[in-house]
Formats: C-alpha cells, structure tokens, sequence
C-alpha cells in the first residue's frame, strides 16, 4: 500500500456552504489557483445542480487548472450527475463525487426507505455517473454512524459498479478517533475489492475531533484526506488541511507523504480568510495569528535561547515571516532586551534595568506594548542611544 496521502480540498464546496462564505466565480478561480499552486491532488470545485452561479464556477474551475483532477458533487440522482458531468466537460481530469445516506438515522428518518434500496440507489448513481467519466468517488453520507456491516456491503456494492474512491464520512462529526479508525480497518478487512478503490476520510469537526480522525483513518489505511483551508465548513467546519499536512510533516517517521508545498500554507490561509469574509481565530494551529507568538517571559527566553525549546515548526516552513516576541506584562527582561535590540539599541545592564521597571508600568496599562510605545521608553530614558 503507497504512503502518498492524496490531499482533497473541498473549501470551494464544504467550506462554500458557510453562511456569508458563499463566493463568485471569479473568486473560486482565484482560489482555485492557489490551491493548485499549493499542490493539492483534488479540487472539489462546487455542486453543481445547486445553481446556475455554481454551475458556471464549476465550468470554469475546470478550464483554469490543469495539474489538478476537478471535483464535483452530486446526489444520488441522475439529473444531478447528468449536470456535473456537463460542468466537468472541459476538466482535464474529471471525477463525480456522487453518494447516498447509509445511517439507519438517515436511511429511515431522512430518506424514509429500506437498507436494500440504499444499495440499489447507491449502485445506480455509480454505474450512471461511470457513463461520463472514469474517475467515480462514492459518499456514504454518515457513515460515522453507519452499522459497519451493512456500511461495507454499500461499499463492496459501489466498488463492483466501477467507484474508484469510497469516501467515509463523519458527516456529524460524532465518531472518536478509535472508533473511526476501527471502522476503516474494518472495510479493509470485510470488503471485497477494497484495494481497487481508494479509500477517503471527510470528517466534520462538531467535537473538534476532525483532525485526530482524519489522521486515524490514515493510520487505518485511508489514502485520501478530505479537508478545507483554515478548517472552513458547516457548523464546527470539516478537517483543516494545514493542520493534517503539518502533522505529517513532522511525524515524518510515520512514512506518509503529501505533495503540499508548506510554505504556502500561510498565505492561502489569508487568502480564504479574506475572500471569504472568515477571520481565522487567533490561536488556530499552524495558520492563527498567535500560532507562532510568544508572550510569557519563561517561553519567550527559552525560544530567545534557543527556537526548537518552545516551537516544534520554524515559521518559514508554513510561509510565516518569523515568529514573534510579545511584550507584555508576563514579559522578562531576555524579551524586552531582544525587542530593544530589534530596534538597533544596545543597553547596558543598569540601563536594561532601569526600562524594564517602566515597561512593566506600561505593559500593565496597555496589555501589549508596541514598537512604537517601546521606542516612546527607550528615547525617553536613553535619548543618546536612539
Ligand atoms: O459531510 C458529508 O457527508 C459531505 C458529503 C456530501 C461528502 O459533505
Ligand atoms: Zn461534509
């Protein structure tokens, strides 16, 4: 079994249905460039059937990017996959994402019907959606709280029809990371056929577990990973991509590999988040403001000292200036003497001493102190240094 993890965006459908993230087809374009200057495998552009607009980003999606297979979702209806296909006419690498619901929640409360008909329905969307193009992903749509059993019958029964991907949501974010890694584990076991279709993680992150489940689905042979930029998506949002890339990244030793560039992970991040109207929170792993900013004075002469004693990834890596030294009232002197010198002043210990007492007046009153309160301190008491 290949350790490439082919890495499936879907911030241009998932993360798109966000209330007030909805975007222009010029945007998505946008987006979509960057993703594939990112060097993502699979770009999930849009739903087709849903609208017209989403009609025509789809189509254009499809023209613009070339190195990137282009995604489109369906239901399990023939019109629906009818329409994708049409938006997918121009993709050099086409694939229709077309699924059905198989959690007896689903299959009896939503859909009102029978397990034998899901089976049918979910064969019949994979066979007509393989009349237009050869690259077929299935999605058994909470299969986080689909019976194992009759989840890998939906499973064997799609792969027959020709499904090249079997995608295995968590479509509400329920499962725990064991639980959901046993149950890939157990489509490995208990489906026939498995090692003809490439099997997928899409996990919603309603318990904030999204990532730790994408991660123990691979860990279970899952191959494809399916997430969005800054984690955008319904309710608590789906996988982040950035978080699941750099986690592989720096367990190298688990062997996985993805063909992300990370040095653009920051600025896609920016990207989406302005695009979308979406602010990243502060203290989001990998791509948040505080991500690589330290402001206790016990941290912040540790990573003065020495980076690696406080930070795990060297900011330049993800596309991050450099990290920051915080001054605030938890500041010590090791920070407040780094951020002087920043500003091309040299002190003397007495000198050092004498600021920090005024700093700390300061930093009391303002939470944190600017470079341009620092320079106010440093000229007032040091005017001949400045
Ligand atoms: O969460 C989900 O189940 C989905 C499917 C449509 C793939 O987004
Ligand atoms: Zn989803």
């Amino acid at each position: 079994m290949t350790n490439r993890i082919q890495i499936f965006d879907t911030t241009l459908r998932d993360g798109e249905q966000v209330p007030g993230c909805g975007l222009s087809k010029k945007e998505k374009i946008i987006i979509a460039r960057a993703l594939e200057d990112l060097g993502v495998d699979i770009i999930e552009a849009g739903f087709p059937i849903s609208s017209p607009g989403d009609f025509e980003a789809v189509k254009a999606v499809s023209k613009e990017v070339k190195d990137v297979t282009v995604c489109a979702l369906s239901r399990a209806v023939q019109k629906d996959i009818e329409v994708a296909a049409e938006a997918l006419k121009y993709a050099q690498r086409p694939r229709i994402h077309t699924g059905i619901g198989t959690s007896d929640q689903h299959v009896f409360t939503k859909i009102k019907t029978t397990r034998e008909d899901i089976i049918e329905r979910a064969r019949a969307c994979v066979k007509h959606a393989r009349k237009f193009v050869d690259d077929v992903e299935f999605y058994a749509e909470d299969a986080g709280r689909t019976d194992n059993e009759f989840l890998a019958q939906v499973i064997e029964a799609v792969i027959k029809e020709g499904a090249t991907v079997v995608n295995i949501p968590d479509t509400t974010g329920y499962c725990l990371p064991e639980e959901y890694g046993k149950k890939i584990k157990y489509l490995v076991d208990h489906v026939d056929g498995i090692d003809k279709a490439i099997i997928s993680t899409h996990c919603h992150n309603d318990l904030g577990l999204s990532t730790a489940n994408s991660i123990e689905a691979i860990k279970n042979g899952a191959r494809q990973v399916e997430c969005t930029i800054n984690g955008i998506g319904e309710r608590a949002g789906n996988t982040s991509l950035e978080e699941v890339v750099m986690i592989l990244k720096k367990h190298h030793w688990l062997n996985y590999e993805t063909g992300i560039n990370t040095r653009q992970l920051y600025p896609i991040s920016q990207l989406v988040s302005t695009t979308m109207k979406m602010p990243v929170q502060p203290n989001k792993a990998i791509v948040g403001s505080n991500a690589f900013a330290h402001s206790s004075g016990i941290h912040q002469d540790g990573v003065i000292k020495n980076r690696d004693n406080y930070e795990i990834i060297d900011p330049a890596e993800v596309g991050v200036n450099e990290s920051s030294i915080i001054l605030t009232a938890r500041s010590g002197r090791a920070a407040l003497n780094f951020r002087i010198g920043k500003l091309g002043v040299q002190l003397s210990k007495d000198e050092l001493e004498h600021v920090y007492e005024r700093f700390l007046q300061v930093a009391d009153r303002v939470t944190i102190v600017t470079d341009a309160e620092l320079k106010n301190l440093v000229s007032k008491y040091l005017i001949t240094n400045v």
